[in-house]
């Protein structure tokens, strides 16, 4: 077997040991792209603009939650530099996250931005709790494809219970209609199901999605809480979430969307509108297909949602540095990508960053 001429180093894209005379194919310029050692490719990028959130919801936020300093970080202009410089190696979709998006205030002006940068699918996941038709209308029109909107109780005691807000279901289930009407669908619903707190929403959220005619997404609950409560009995498995919707409306597999999406889809058996998705990072773990790579409010690249090791852009961006130099260094954060979580590992150790400063 002929020895390779080329001999990538594991620990970077960079580091080159040539072991012979260059070839042609080592002469010519590769595309530069967000590729990890696990022969990942990295395609979706999620946007943390705040850590800042309204909610305290408990799988989240804990009540006593110290928010970064505005100053620390990224102003509009470098999320949108940020998100250019992505989109130039690569990444096609771009989710706009949390915190809570839609505290920002300059969120209008950063969809714009973000819709400049091309064909690119441009989606926000919000709580809901602030959004009015006009708002929908106005993300519409400043380029905004699509929203995912966060509902953990239909039940009004259960809700105020699960996120410790003074908004009610009622009110985020009219936010759902208005990004309906303002034509950002496909809208999809999520909700963390957490063992004692809301394993008895599960039928009726999924009622809901009928209703709405919206996929409503089920997602197994992570070890990202402040307040570290997390425990494996806290968690309500896929397989008994679809169980439970499956005894009330017999429900068809749809499979996955595409090979890296993170949802298992169902529909109604009985033709009913509307879909069901289960995301079950912890039960079905989907790491071997992970595409994405997520970017903080304060400019720290997390390949992963369990890193323990950040990559901060910050010194770059404030210090103006070329986009080459930004691509390097998101070439190379991408590059140390871990294979996966481990959360059902003995040993696991949960990341110091929670959910509320990673964005979803
Ligand atoms: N486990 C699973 N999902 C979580 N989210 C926030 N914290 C957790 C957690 N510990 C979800 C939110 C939202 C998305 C941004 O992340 O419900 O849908
Ligand atoms: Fe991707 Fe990390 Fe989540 Fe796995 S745990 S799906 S690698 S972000």
């Amino acid at each position: 077997m002929a020895l390779p001429l080329t001999i990538l180093d594991s620990r970077s894209p960079h580091r080159r040991t040539t072991a012979a005379t260059p070839t042609t194919e080592a002469r010519q310029p590769r595309p530069r792209r967000l590729i990890d050692s696990h022969g990942r490719t990295i395609r979706d990028l999620r946007l943390s603009i705040t850590d800042r959130c309204n909610f305290r919801c408990v799988y989240c936020m804990d009540p006593g939650v110290r928010f970064m300093p505005r100053d620390a970080l990224l102003t509009p202009d470098q999320i949108v530099r940020l998100a250019r410089i992505c989109v130039g190696l690569g990444v096609e979709k771009i989710r706009i996250t949390g915190g809570e998006p839609t505290l920002h205030p300059d969120l209008d002006a950063i969809i714009r931005g973000l819709r400049g940068l091309g064909d690119i699918d441009l989606a926000l996941t919000t709580n809901g709790a602030r959004l009015t038709d006009a708002d929908a209308a106005r993300w519409k029109q400043a380029g905004l494809d699509r929203i995912t909107i966060s509902i953990d109780a239909t039940d009004p005691e259960k809700f105020a219970a699960i996120t410790r807000s003074a908004a009610t279901p009622d009110q985020v289930i009219e936010a759902a209609r208005a990004a309906q009407r303002a034509g950002l669908g496909p809208v999809k619903l999520n909700a963390v199901v957490v063992r004692g707190r809301n394993e008895n929403q599960i039928v009726p959220l999924a009622r809901l999605a009928r209703e709405l005619g919206v996929e409503m997404r089920y997602i197994e609950f992570m070890p990202l809480d402040s307040s570290r409560a997390w425990d494996r009995g806290l968690l309500v498995p896929a397989d008994e979430i679809v169980a439970r919707i499956d005894a009330s409306w017999p429900l068809r597999d749809a499979g996955r969307a595409d090979r890296s999406a993170t949802a298992l889809r169902y529909e109604f058996a009985d033709g009913a509108p509307g879909r069901i998705g289960v995301i079950a990072p912890v039960t079905r773990p989907f790491c071997g297909a992970c595409s994405r790579l997520r970017v903080t409010a304060d400019g720290k690249v997390r390949p992963c949602l369990f890193s323990v090791v950040e990559h901060d852009l910050m010194p770059l961006m404030r210090a103006g540095s070329d986009d080459r130099v930004v691509e390097d260094a998101l070439i190379e954060a991408t590059w140390a990508k871990q294979a996966g979580h481990a959360i059902a590992a003995p040993g696991f150790v949960q990341p110091g960053r929670t959910m509320s400063a990673i964005g979803g």
